[in-house]
């Protein structure tokens, strides 16, 4: 062999060890962006993206930083190994530094020996006490938008980051930007319904003063009319009697109705007692006023629950009721509430004619349906799991589980 093919021979081996070595990454890449894209904590994700982007290339310390649009600065969002937590929640004007440089000219960076390079912005490194020798930067971008920086540091092996790191880091920051975008969405809209839940939450309060302040007072004064025209000692006839007693009785009958819906809309002894002395005067108007045929057990509730978590178990109830009111056609109701140890569970099951899930949550949407989602949903916010189990002839069980902070 010449000494010509030799060499090219020595130069296909390496060219073939750094193929090898890329097919790696970008197996690993691909590994990461499918996980990435199904995280929606975003604290978590941007973590997850950090740690993936310091691994795959063999770095030993990185930032993740988010551009604030409100003040125009770079924020140092997670930190992975080095200067560490210290730099997180960290600014810096968006133009400055290398990470901002990157950010503005939308374009990869790597830099060798910072210190020296003109665009270093020493005024956080320097203050940290950790020595960047090797570093590679990318601008996370989405639909055209830049919404951060990804950058690595110092590669563990002491060699210098290249062009192929950083195509590697490049296409880690691409899908890191849309699984951002995605879990920003998805806690926006979080908030969203948090938002209507308390709105909702108001409007409830409002309607139950009003009932209260209103219609309420004046069936009481009705009633209290009424009887004072029964025990005037002028003589009335038979008929009228019992014409003023039937008045008597149905006022009567109609404050009850008005003060449940009041309890409805606002039961005061939640708040006041807890959930187990509401769950009894809940069961105790459902006896009276609906004629329910309902079975209460309750145990392990001496101790209060929080209060967000007993007012959200109670809605989820009244819902759960509600909806075998409306629909069941029932002969009997059981409702219990247990609670073990750190774990809560709520049953409500009733021996209706049940309904078939899957069909109604097919056409949910249609029908602008409310009740189950909002089950489900009050059940997430308290970090809780609801189950529908139902058939038709088969009564509905609705069953939630709380974890209980120890
Ligand atoms: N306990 C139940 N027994 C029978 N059918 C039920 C029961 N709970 C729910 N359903 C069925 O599920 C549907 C969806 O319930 P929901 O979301 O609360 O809406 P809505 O009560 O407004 O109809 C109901 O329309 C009903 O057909
Ligand atoms: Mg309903």
């Amino acid at each position: 062999m010449s000494d010509e093919t030799k060499m090219s021979f020595e130069e296909l081996k390496r060219e073939y060890q750094l193929a090898q070595e890329r097919i790696a990454a970008l197996t690993v890449l691909q590994d990461v962006a499918r996980n990435l894209t199904s995280e929606l904590d975003l604290n978590k994700l941007l973590r997850e993206i950090l740690h993936s982007a310091v691994r795959v290339l063999k770095a030993s310390a990185g930032s993740l930083l988010l551009w604030d649009e409100v003040t125009n600065e770079l924020v140092f969002a997670v930190t992975d190994g080095g200067a560490g937590e210290a730099l997180e929640g960290r600014r810096m004007p968006a133009d400055r530094g290398i990470a901002g440089w990157v950010f503005t000219n939308r374009r990869p960076d790597i830099v060798h020996d910072v210190r020296s390079n003109e665009r270093f912005y020493s005024a956080i490194d320097e203050s940290l006490g950790y020595h960047t020798s090797s570093l590679v930067a990318v601008p996370m971008i989405t639909k055209g938008q830049g919404i951060g920086v990804l950058e690595v540091l110092n590669k563990k092996s002491g060699e210098r980051f290249d062009e192929n790191d950083c195509d590697i880091l490049y296409a880690l920051a691409g899908q890191a930007a849309i699984a951002i975008m995605n879990a920003r969405l998805y806690q926006e809209i979080r908030e969203e319904k948090d938002r209507i839940i308390a709105l909702e939450e108001d409007v409830r309060k409002e309607l139950a003063r009003d009932f209260h302040d209103g219609p309420a007072q004046t069936l009481s004064a009705m009633i209290m009319a009424i009887e004072l025209v029964e025990t005037l000692p002028e003589p009335i006839s038979e008929s009228v009697a019992a014409g003023l007693a039937e008045l008597r009785a149905m006022a009567t009958k109609t404050l009850h109705q008005v003060r449940n819906m009041i309890f409805e809309l606002r039961p005061v002894i939640l708040k006041t007692q807890g959930l187990e002395p509401a769950l009894h005067s809940y069961v105790e108007r459902l006896r009276e006023v609906e004629e329910m045929n309902i079975h209460l057990k309750v145990e392990g509730l001496e101790e209060r629950l929080p209060a967000k978590l007993e007012e959200i178990c109670f809605s989820i109830i009244q819902e759960a009721i509600n909806n075998v009111k409306r629909h069941a056609n029932e002969e009997n109701v059981w409702l219990t509430a247990v609670r073990r140890g750190d774990e809560f569970e709520v049953v409500v099951k009733d021996d209706g004619e049940g309904f078939d899930l899957t069909e109604v949550e097919r056409s949910y949407d249609r029908q602008g349906k409310l009740g189950l989602l909002n089950m489900r949903e009050r059940a997430e916010m308290i970090g809780g799991r609801l189950s529908i189990e139902s058939a038709p002839g088969k009564g509905t069980t609705v069953t939630l589980n709380v974890p209980l902070p120890s």
